[in-house]
């Protein structure tokens, strides 16, 4: 519809008009798109208000646009609501694989999210990180983009010096319990982390640990290392499974130890990495970045020179032209000293790597039963919700067996805690309230699949599926807000793609599910009038339809019943 009134506009100006500039009244009563005219004021040195009146009087109304208004500076444009309804359900329906899809673009994009080190725990921040990676990866596909999908852990580096230490020192032989593997490994992690703290001269002991494993001097200490990292692996992919996340690629930092070595050579040579206090840097204070340390006193390659070598390796192994990192907030310097000094070594696809930061997720104190703060185990948040989740279950289905009410709480649990962490934008801290992630009339996970379960009884109910509909009966309020919805769907499937923003659709599925409760609510579907009763049946298709895309790209699984 946009576009139709684009066009319109696009007659009476020589500037480039795009659909952004068309904007949707929050009052229908002031049209169902308006036009502000300040944005030819420039070229047609004219007022906005003079341009709004004028273009009024030119624009010769047609099929689609049953009337136009000038309104101060805005022109606003009425639609033909059976057209539109037309338009839009039928476009929705016809099309299975729809929009983006149609339009290949040839561009590869790699997306590297998660990212948790090997050794220690996955933390809320990573179910964030996870769930915007994942989404994110789904809707470029979904907009014809080739992507790659990896993920990038630390298993190198001073966490791993203290966790192998600690593990020698307290608990050799030992083995992970069956059922809490993530666990177990993480507090290994942070009972080393205490141990140093009460007793500093430990860290030594860690030290040689890296330098040994770095340097290959000590073939049964390589051997413990990839054991024990297997263990971390392996509770990973069992929380992937959870979250339905998927990668093509997982890179490991002790794999860019070498590469990251000779980059750091290669910079010294070329005189763009000073020694300064005995250790190899890139001095970017002139560009406001600071100092980035390359490699310790010991020759032992840092973060920085890793992530080096690992966009070498992305551009030049895997021929990608877009890297997209998804990482905390807090990483924020980091990358753009990265990024710089890529530049600087006239990398010349510097300007092809993007940062899609996010900011933190804290819980409210007090809340969670064990831990408070930021460091929430994945682990002990979904046992907590899936608790609440399974009894509310129990509650509503009493005729369910164990496994069916498992079944269906687990979809429940993780659809909650997925939606908290998409619908948030990606720069604002979320605070995770456990109670009103599941409250299944909030925005929540949760109350869209109640939704969605609905659309399905409702077209369970009815038999005539293969309705004719008559799309000028569908003008009530309710009905005319649901069809401009599903209109902007393609749109926000776009710009949930171009600004690298899963919120923007998980916004958008939430607002849909809403309308389609109002309109539930006051358009009965079943009824008398069969003409009615088919052309609202077809809305509730489209609806469906919609809604099962959306949560397919949001990575959500929907439930036929709830
Ligand atoms: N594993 C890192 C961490 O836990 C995040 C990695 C981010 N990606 C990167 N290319 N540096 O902090």
């Amino acid at each position: 519809m946009k576009q139709i009134i684009l066009n319109i506009l696009q007659k009476h100006s020589k500037s480039d008009l795009n659909e952004n500039m068309i904007e949707i009244p929050p009052n229908s009563e002031l049209g169902d798109y308006a036009f502000p005219c300040f944005i030819l004021s420039k070229e047609l040195k004219k007022s906005p208000i003079e341009i709004s009146k004028e273009l009024k009087n030119k624009i010769q109304l047609n099929k689609q646009i049953v009337k136009i208004e000038a309104n101060g500076p805005y022109l606003n444009f009425y639609v033909n609501k059976g057209y539109l309804a037309e338009q839009t359900i039928s476009k929705i329906l016809k099309q299975k694989e729809c929009y983006g899809a149609q339009k290949k673009k040839k561009e590869k994009v790699m997306i590297e999210y998660s990212q948790p080190n090997s050794h220690k725990a996955f933390h809320v921040g990573h179910i964030r990180g996870t769930s915007i990676g994942e989404a994110l990866s789904r809707i470029l596909t979904y907009n014809g983009y080739k992507v790659l999908q990896a993920n990038y852990s630390g298993d190198t580096g001073a966490h791993i010096g203290k966790w192998l230490w600690n593990y020698l020192d307290k608990h050799n032989g030992e083995k992970p319990p069956k059922d809490s593997v993530e666990k177990w490994v993480a507090d290994i992690y942070v009972e080393a982390v205490q141990r140093i703290v009460n007793n500093p001269e430990l860290e030594e002991k860690s030290k040689e640990i890296i330098y040994k494993l770095e340097n290959n001097k000590d073939p049964k200490l390589n051997k413990l290392w990839n054991k024990t990292k297997q263990w971390s692996v392996d509770a990973f992919n069992k929380i992937y499974n959870d979250l339905d996340a998927h990668f093509d690629y997982w890179f490991w930092e002790s794999e860019m130890e070498d590469k990251g070595k000779e980059i750091v050579k290669e910079l010294l040579k070329e005189h763009l990495a000073i020694i300064s206090q005995g250790v190899p840097v890139m001095d970017l204070k002139q560009y406001n970045l600071g100092v980035w340390v390359l490699l310790r006193q010991d020759g032992t390659t840092l973060y920085s020179a890793k992530d080096l070598a690992l966009a070498n390796i992305k551009f030049n192994k895997y021929k990608i032209d877009k890297s997209i990192y998804v990482v905390a907030n807090h990483q924020a310097l980091h990358f753009q000293q990265l990024f710089k000094t890529l530049e600087l070594m006239k990398f010349k696809q510097a300007k092809d790597c993007y940062h899609l930061s996010f900011e933190m997720v804290i819980l409210p104190e007090g809340k969670m039963s064990s831990r408070t703060g930021q460091n929430i185990l994945y682990t002990d948040m979904k046992e907590e919700l899936l608790q609440y989740s399974l009894e509310e279950t129990k509650k509503r289905h009493k005729d369910w067996n164990k496994k069916q009410a498992e079944k269906s709480a687990n979809a429940i649990t993780i659809a909650a805690l997925k939606f908290q962490m998409l619908i948030q934008d990606e720069n604002k801290i979320i605070t995770f309230n456990l109670e009103k992630s599941l409250d299944f009339e909030g925005e929540t996970g949760p109350y869209i699949q109640y939704v969605y379960a609905r659309i399905n009884s409702i077209l369970n109910r009815i038999k005539n599926k293969s309705a004719k509909p008559n799309y000028n009966l569908l003008e009530k309020e309710e009905e005319i807000n649901l069809i401009k919805k599903l209109n902007q769907f393609e749109e926000s499937i776009i710009k949930s793609a171009e600004l690298y923003k899963p919120s923007i659709l998980a916004r958008y599925t939430l607002e849909l599910t809403q309308l389609f409760n109002k309109f539930y609510h006051s358009c009965p579907v079943l009824n008398n009038n069969k003409q009615l009763e088919n052309s609202r049946l077809v809305l509730v298709k489209a609806t469906k339809q919609v809604l099962e895309i959306a949560l397919g790209l949001l990575a959500i699984k929907s439930l036929k019943q709830m």
